[in-house]
């Protein structure tokens, strides 16, 4: 992978300015290797004292972590509290009730601000809302809703409630909100007529309808229809109920249910590499601590921040970012509905010189598509706005090449600004490997150092150290308080795939290839290992993709890969053999389009191929098995070199590597 290679040569380096390490909490390395030497001497004492001092709890833990289940650990285990009063209550109780907690832009452009107090009423009217419907602690609620207000409050209800959430991206298609929904146990589903995204009205509710209706989620109850656009729905009385009218008639306190530090907060469904998606579930505890502590650390984060993470509610990042780590600090913050490039591609800059957002935080995909943009077309460039608010750039989900970086780096942040690449998972909570800003020297590509805490470390496949400078498999050492507890209802499914016996059974496997630098010990993230593809940050499986293709009458078999791609950083390449003769042409063309429509209606438009091509077979060995690593080559365009004599049908090649 080029982008690699160029991060391996890359030489610049960027010290933090004097000005930036003199304002920090954390300043200087000297400062980093401290609280990195104190977790090592003693890690409970070390989680212990940043528990006490992050959260508030109603019963204090006398426990830190406890291994005795091991790789099933817990942490602060008989210590009770509430996340919604972690993020809310107590910080009206200091007499901040009148602090900004939101700032809502819709994607039309108008503002919305909501306070703390503001913020805190809502959401126990809706908690009240969901125990009316009789949802109590441990029950599952399914949220599909928009990015909005309405989606914060659902979460925070939840979790005021003890009622784990799981939510579903609005992207999702029906079959795959019904697979989770049923896979979660959900008796309750909170959603929206309708989500409106670059100007277009998207119709969740009828995916919704259509979702409970291919059954199995019969324990859904209550359906909650959060009013965004007024837009037709169908309704299902009593079923269903409008969210304000159900908030309406509630009061606007409600007791926040204490729950040990081990209670699932929520379950997020993420893409593995076999199988359906797995259910990764977090505690309520561990997970608040890591949300609140690494903003402070990687952000630098101040009270007089403006803090914007771009994210969507329905991934991880949306969950730490927005919904309960920005709040448990006090933050104010910025949440938006719409797309980056609607009404146009200064969208972001407009929306950060109107707020003075003062710490920013995107993916690579949103950069590098706003890169070509900007450099099309100077209105929409950033140096046509006022970004001077701008203090600390943020990225995540993908490796960033050096040259998206650079462009970040100079152009939004005015060369001031330090960028933090955060590396982290739905599975870990929270930023694991990134820059503290007013100690790390930056390198462009390289997430830097694992936080303090965080013991991440490079194996071979027999989980033994590699030297810096060699290539291997990325691993956490030690158990830390966000991990992920299990895969909901698949206890065996954590074990075989977080903590593999081929490792040891110790080593928390994260799935991604990694190297560190020879003298720095920088960690530089080379993309996964398995059979997962990260497409503008998203998080795919191949196998996913692949059985909702041959779940099409027309399909005989299909492979799918990765390629790179200059935008979206990966890009889906299918692989598909009919069960008619191989289509040419137009036909080829108009089937697959047909299949990348289907893809979907499946799984949702981001897993749709973006290239589909069309053999009479696919490359196999003599045992039948499908040579991928030849239909990578091919879907990179590539020569062949690879030996292929082990392979059935070698012709083959030479019509796929054509066939599009
Ligand atoms: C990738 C998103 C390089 C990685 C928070 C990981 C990254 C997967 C980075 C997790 C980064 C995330 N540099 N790669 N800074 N951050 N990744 O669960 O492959 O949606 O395993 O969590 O994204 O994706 P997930």
């Amino acid at each position: 992978m080029s982008a690699i290679e160029s991060v391996l040569h890359e030489s610049r380096v960027f010290a933090p300015s004097a000005e930036a390490a003199a304002g920090a909490a954390i300043s200087g390395m000297d400062a980093y290797r401290a609280l990195m030497a104190e977790a090592e001497r003693d890690y409970d004492g070390f989680w212990a004292k940043l528990a006490r001092e992050t959260l508030s709890w109603r019963k204090p833990f006398s426990k830190v972590l406890d291994e005795t289940n091991a790789p099933f650990y817990t942490w602060f285990e008989d210590g009770e509290l509430n996340a919604s009063h972690n993020c809310l209550d107590r910080h009206v109780e200091a007499g901040n009730g009148d602090r900004t907690a939101l700032i809502f832009e819709a994607d039309g452009g108008e503002v919305t601000r909501v306070t703390y107090q503001d913020l805190l009423q809502r959401v126990c009217r809706f908690a009240n809302a969901l125990k009316r419907r009789g949802v109590k602690k441990g029950d599952r609620v399914v949220i599909y809703m928009p990015m909005s207000v309405e989606g914060v409050v659902a979460m925070q209800a939840c979790a005021r409630i003890g009622a784990p959430h799981s939510v579903v991206f609005g992207g999702f298609s029906s079959k795959s909100l019904n697979e989770r929904l049923v896979d979660v146990g959900a008796v309750a589903l909170v959603t929206a007529d309708e989500q409106m995204r670059g100007g277009k009205a998207l119709p969740l509710k009828r995916i919704a309808d259509e979702a409970l209706a291919m059954g199995g989620c019969e324990a859904v109850q209550s359906v909650f229809v959060y009013r965004r656009t007024g837009g037709e729905v169908e309704w299902h009385a009593p079923r269903d109920i409008w969210m304000d009218e159900a908030a309406a008639q509630e009061a606007d306190t409600c007791a926040p249910e204490w729950v040990g530090a081990e209670h699932p907060l929520f379950v997020l469904y993420t893409s593995g590499s076999t199988g359906k998606p797995k259910g990764v579930q977090h505690s309520t505890g561990g997970y608040l601590l890591w949300a609140a502590q690494t903003i402070k650390w990687t952000f630098d984060w101040k009270p007089s921040d403006v803090f914007w993470c771009t994210a969507d509610i329905g991934w991880v990042t949306g969950h730490t970012y927005i919904t309960y780590g920005p709040l448990a600090l006090g933050a104010t913050q910025v949440v938006f509905e719409g797309v980056p490039t609607y009404p146009d591609g200064g969208r972001f800059w407009n929306m950060i010189e109107k707020h003075k957002v003062s710490v920013f935080y995107t993916a690579p995909t949103a950069i590098r598509s706003l890169i070509k943009i900007a450099e099309a077309d100077a209105k929409v460039h950033p140096r046509s706005y006022d970004l001077s608010s701008l203090r600390i750039l943020g990225t995540v989900g993908e490796p960033i090449n050096p040259e998206a970086w650079i462009w970040y780096h100079e152009q939004v942040g005015g060369s001031r600004c330090p960028v933090v690449d955060t590396w982290w998972q739905t599975e870990t909570g929270g930023h694991m490997i990134a820059p503290m800003p007013g100690a790390t020297p930056l390198v462009p590509g390289s997430c830097t150092l694992p936080l303090p805490g965080i013991m991440a470390a490079i194996v071979d496949e027999t989980g033994q150290d590699v030297p810096n400078g060699q290539g291997g498999i990325l691993v956490v050492k030690r158990p830390w308080p966000a991990m992920l507890r299990t895969v909901w209802g698949d206890p065996e499914r954590y074990k075989k795939s977080y903590f593999p016996a081929e490792l040891g059974g110790k080593l928390y496997l994260a799935g991604d290839g990694s190297v560190r630098d020879k003298e720095t010990g920088y960690f530089t993230i080379m993309g996964r290992i398995d059979d997962v593809l990260n497409v503008s940050g998203h998080r795919l499986g191949t196998m996913e993709i692949e059985s909702a293709l041959v779940s099409n009458p027309i399909v005989a078999e299909a492979a799918v890969v990765g390629r790179p791609d200059d935008t979206t950083g990966e890009a889906v390449v299918a692989f598909v053999v009919l069960k008619r003769p191989r289509p040419e042409g137009e036909e080829a063309v108009k089937l697959a389009n047909e299949l990348r429509a289907w893809v979907g209606k499946e799984i949702g438009p981001i897993a749709k191929p973006k290239d589909v091509r069309f053999g009479d077979n696919l490359p196999k060995t003599r045992s039948g098995k499908i040579m991928r690593r030849l239909l990578r080559s091919l879907a990179k365009g590539e020569e062949i070199t690879q030996d292929v004599s082990t392979l059935e049908n070698p012709a083959i090649l030479e019509q796929l590597a054509q066939g599009r």
